[in-house]
């Protein structure tokens, strides 16, 4: 999902809760807190929380949840499905927290959005007592579903249309990502990369999520097509029930506070 288009609408958030957060974000989040080492009475901040999917995790653990993020629509989706927990509009850039107000921060697929990363990594070091966990998608030259993705954007669409999916890669070079954390004076305790994979259980729906919002200014001719040769270049990623599992490397930081 294109973060221009979940950013206009409650209807796009909603969309995001019931594709991208099932396909994908729910297994990133079980990590997340798992690294955090979220545990009961934690105090614990979800930075760019989205429609909250970490949050819940850490709530899941026994923590006691705050989730920020400067969307309405999405927090309007978080507050929707988990009305008991605390929600807040703000940027990651200017925390509206005091210090040390957490024991543990999460943020996950966000910081490749924030206009000053190192400001934001900073903030979330000032408001944590013990960790900060951040995990983000990591190469696109490691991630063959997306990369597949990528090539039929740019072929059909065009580079602005690439460009699109590949800022949700934009942190995923592990030097630089390290770069962003010792700029920040965050200390990294734990860097672990794994790969994961964006499943649906059809070719439909993947491409619904994952292809067409990058798409939305082509015409229906070029759709057809586009949808054509994704069928032809994600096939080894299709199972023989029609489920796709398309690989996605990911990076999960811990740094100690
Ligand atoms: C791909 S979503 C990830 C949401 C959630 N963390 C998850 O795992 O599903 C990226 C989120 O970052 C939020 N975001 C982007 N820039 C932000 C900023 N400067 N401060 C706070 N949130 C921001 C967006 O509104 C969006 O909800």
């Amino acid at each position: 999902m294109a973060e221009h288009d979940y950013a206009l609408s409650r209807r796009a958030a909603e969309f995001y809760e019931a594709t991208m957060v099932p396909a994908l974000f729910t297994a990133w989040a079980t990590r997340a807190v798992a690294a955090a080492g979220v545990g009961p009475g934690d105090r614990v901040l979800d930075v760019a929380c989205g429609t909250g999917v970490v949050a819940r995790a850490a709530a899941a653990r026994g923590g006691t949840v705050v989730g920020v993020d400067v969307n309405e629509a999405m927090l309007a989706v978080a507050r929707r499905v988990r009305p008991d927990l605390r929600w807040e509009v703000g940027d990651a850039t200017r925390l509206p927290f005091g210090d040390d107000s957490f024991d543990a921060v999460v943020s996950q697929a966000a910081l490749m959005f924030f206009g000053d990363r190192v400001a934001a990594l900073r903030e979330m070091g000032r408001v944590a007592g013990r960790v900060v966990v951040v995990q983000v998608p990591g190469r696109l030259a490691a991630s063959a579903g997306y990369l597949a993705l990528a090539d039929v954007l740019a072929r059909h669409a065009g580079g602005a249309a690439r460009d699109l999916l590949g800022a949700y890669f934009a942190v995923g070079e592990p030097a630089l990502l390290r770069d962003l954390f010792e700029r920040a004076g965050l200390r990294i305790a734990r860097f672990e990369s794994w790969l994961g994979a964006t499943r649906s259980p059809d070719l439909d729906t993947f491409l619904a999520a994952e292809l067409l919002p990058f798409a939305d200014s082509v015409g229906p001719d070029v759709r057809a097509r586009m949808v054509a040769d994704c069928r032809a270049e994600l096939a080894p990623f299709v199972d023989a029930t029609g489920g796709v599992a398309a690989p996605i490397e990911v990076h999960l930081v811990t740094a100690a506070v």
